[in-house]
């Protein structure tokens, strides 16, 4: 329970990069809890807003643009409905679902921006940073690319080296280039704005201190990034997208504002805010977003993946700080990772199950149920196919669905399809709807505390406890020998299905409903967006006796049908394709050229006929080439991957027109076209053609 009570509350999820779909691993981390928890407090009758939305801004986006040679705009504009779909199909009932490249995003994060500068709560800083000349711009880490300082790796990207993992910084990086356009960058000096959180740092203790209940994962990572002390962040880059520093203000301290823009991190944030004003102007009160976020009596809740602590639970709450007036987060739940199949989630090597791929096999009750059971809350946690098939076969076919299956079928064979009525129930009946008035309490415990897995556990136990007083009255046998008794066992049941398709409705929104229109059950408050109304049967009543005697029933369904071993099979072997061996990922594609670029390549077939190796080089091999109408010498660095003698007499495709260059002393004429594999094993590439042939 908060320690405060609060008159409503924001929830947030962690916005999505829009720069590839969603898999299951966010939809455990920040998605499905907050979906849980937003629908239980709706069925408590509770004021609630819901709000997320594309993040579409930052590096990564702009990178995934360049693979794909489009532009970001297009990038995202292919993702978003993507990702609000996948959301929609399973479920996420988000109040509203916004995107960070809208105006009244824009307006939001300058407004931002304004008025801490004009708070002074940024400082401004020069300094050299990599430049690439050709195309103009600043590159930021992920533009550069040059060697290893540590390893030698000659493809390491400005902040990280993917061969031995160590992180760099872009200036330590050996002969650097620009992965725009291949030129030598330089260092130009530049001002961004910091916000100096390390100036926030007792403040922000104390907010903390504040917060004891958080959750220790939360609270653990916290109080490292204390102890190592809160530093400096810059909080502008100078990129081509993202909300551009406001005009005005880089004009006052002489800043060129062109091609400077807010830090992804800065704006992300309050992407919360910007959609939760959209949501207010479609409600038609554009003012009504400053209830939840300008108020003291609204408590704010981030749902966020563990990589997202540090922005949440100390930049953002510093950035509303520094703004005023700005109610700070009251919880952050945050989730460890999800694995899959026993090994860490990884999209760059294929090893994710995607949601939207998802939903073309299963419906979404299964994977919410499944995944809402195993959530990573304490500790990282594994979905595997094989789990999901138990459970859904023995949890929920087995145990909730056969047993509102049961007293269904009975009360349609036995009583016409009705609610027959309770006669001096025995002190089983009673007892079992007093255990049944308990539980609305019991598991609304676990939601108070955001546990989420406890609190599908619990509403399992419900299930659990119709399975066994079904069991243990036998209406089969009684149907023939105690009319009354079969009767009441037949009522009781049905009063707990009735409960249940109350208190499953946040984990099983889907099946819930289908089980209200088995039950003919009106009247329930829903737990979708804007239906917050008091009225109705709420969480609170589920645990009273929801039916009359004598009221009618509809139409029998089946709530879960069991999974195939032979559709599980057909998911493991999915992901065992799609997932590429182990190593580290190849380098993003190159930008696309036009075909007259390509055309000026020329590529011939040749035949090695002699190979030796270059005085002083560990690395080269001088090769006499064969290309049919010449003779080359070329030089490759292929000593560490092939002994001379090897070579000699192997075909290749070389190309054959590039100007010579000089190394070592010697001229290379030209260069031998090999493939490189993950592990860096180089392979030629041959063919049966004679010397000379053209490749095309
Ligand atoms: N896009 C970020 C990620 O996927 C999360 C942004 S959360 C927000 O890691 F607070 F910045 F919106
Ligand atoms: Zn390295």
């Amino acid at each position: 329970m908060p320690a405060k009570s609060f008159k409503r509350t924001l929830i947030t999820s962690a916005l999505p990069y829009a720069n590839g779909p969603v898999h299951i691993g966010h939809l455990a981390g920040a998605y499905l809890p907050a979906d849980l928890y937003v629908r239980y407090l709706r069925l408590q009758g509770r004021d609630v807003v819901y709000v997320c939305g594309s993040d579409e801004y930052g590096v990564a986006i702009v990178m995934r643009a360049m693979a794909e040679g489009i532009t970001p705009q297009e990038v995202v504009d292919h993702y978003h409905p993507i990702i609000r779909d996948s959301f929609d199909g399973v479920g996420i009932s988000f109040d509203n679902y916004s995107r960070t490249s809208r105006e009244i995003h824009t307006d939001t994060s300058q407004d931002f921006f304004r008025r801490l500068s004009e708070r002074d709560e940024f400082v401004l800083k020069r300094d050299e940073q990599l430049y690439d000349p050709e195309a103009g711009v600043f590159l930021a880490d992920r533009f550069v690319r040059g060697t290893c300082p540590l390893c030698g790796y000659e493809d390491a990207y400005g902040d990280q080296c993917e061969q031995c993992g160590s992180s760099l910084s872009p200036s330590e990086i050996k002969n650097p280039r620009s992965t725009l356009t291949d030129a030598v960058p330089e260092l130009r000096p530049t001002t961004h704005w910091y916000l100096p959180l390390g100036d926030w740092q007792a403040r922000l203790e104390d907010y903390i201190k504040s917060h004891r209940e958080w959750k220790p994962n939360v609270l653990g990572q916290i109080r490292a990034w204390f102890t190592d002390g809160l530093r400096d962040r810059a909080i502008t880059r100078d990129v081509l997208w993202g909300v551009p520093v406001p005009q005005e203000i880089a004009d006052a301290v002489g800043v060129e504002a062109k091609g400077k823009v807010i830090y992804v991190w800065f704006d992300a944030p309050i992407g919360y805010i910007s959609s939760t004003r959209e949501w207010a102007a479609k409600q038609g009160d554009s003012e009504r977003w400053r209830l939840y976020w300008q108020d003291d009596e609204s408590r704010l809740i981030h749902f966020i993946g563990k990589d997202n602590i540090v922005f949440h639970t100390l930049m953002f709450p510093a950035m509303l700080m520094a703004y005023g007036k700005y109610v700070v987060p009251d919880q952050v739940p945050a989730n460890e990772f999800l694995n899959i199949e026993g090994s860490k989630l990884s999209t760059s090597r294929g090893w994710a199950v995607w949601l939207h791929e998802y939903l073309e096999d299963f419906p979404p009750d299964l994977l919410r149920y499944v995944l809402a059971s195993t959530l990573p809350e304490a500790k990282d946690s594994a979905f595997s196919w094989r789990e999901f098939q138990t459970r859904v076969n023995s949890e929920l076919a087995d145990i909730l669905g056969n047993f509102v299956n049961r007293a269904l079928t009975f009360a349609k064979r036995e009583f016409g399809n009705c609610v027959p009525p309770l006669v001096d129930p025995s002190a089983t009946d009673t007892e079992v709807i007093e255990q049944l008035s308990i539980f609305p309490e019991r598991i609304s415990a676990s939601y108070e505390r955001f546990r989420f897995r406890e609190a599908v556990h619990q509403t399992m136990g419900v299930a659990r406890l119709g399975n066994k007083y079904f069991n243990d009255q036998a209406p089969w046998a009684t149907r023939k020998t105690d009319r009354v008794q079969c009767a009441n066992t037949v009522h009781v049941s049905l009063q707990i299905c009735a409960a249940l398709s109350v208190l499953m409705e946040p984990v099983l929104p889907f099946s819930a409903a289908k089980l209200r229109s088995m039950l003919r059950l009106e009247g329930v408050r829903s737990s979708l967006p804007g239906s917050s109304d008091a009225a109705g049967i709420g969480w609170a009543e589920a645990g009273s006796c929801l039916l009359s005697a004598g009221h009618v029933l509809g139409r029998k369904e089946i709530l879960f049908s069991k999974v195939s071993d032979a559709a599980i099979q057909r998911q493991i072997e999915k992901l065992e394709s799609a997932n590429v061996s182990q190593g580290p990922p190849y380098a993003e594609a190159k930008p696309t050229i036009s075909y007259d670029d390509f055309a000026k390549l020329d590529f011939r077939m040749g035949l090695i006929i002699s190979a030796e190796r270059v005085l002083k080089s560990d690395k080269l091999l001088r090769l006499q080439v064969d290309l049919g109408y010449e003779q080359r010498q070329i030089l490759a660095g292929v000593a560490e991957h092939f002994e001379p003698e090897e070579l000699v007499g192997r075909s290749v495709v070389a190309v054959a027109n590039l100007a010579p260059k000089k190394m070592m002393g010697l001229e290379s004429q030209g260069m031998l076209l090999m493939a490189e594999d993950r592990e860096g094993h180089l392979a030629l590439i041959s063919s049966e053609s004679e010397p000379g042939a053209i490749v095309c």
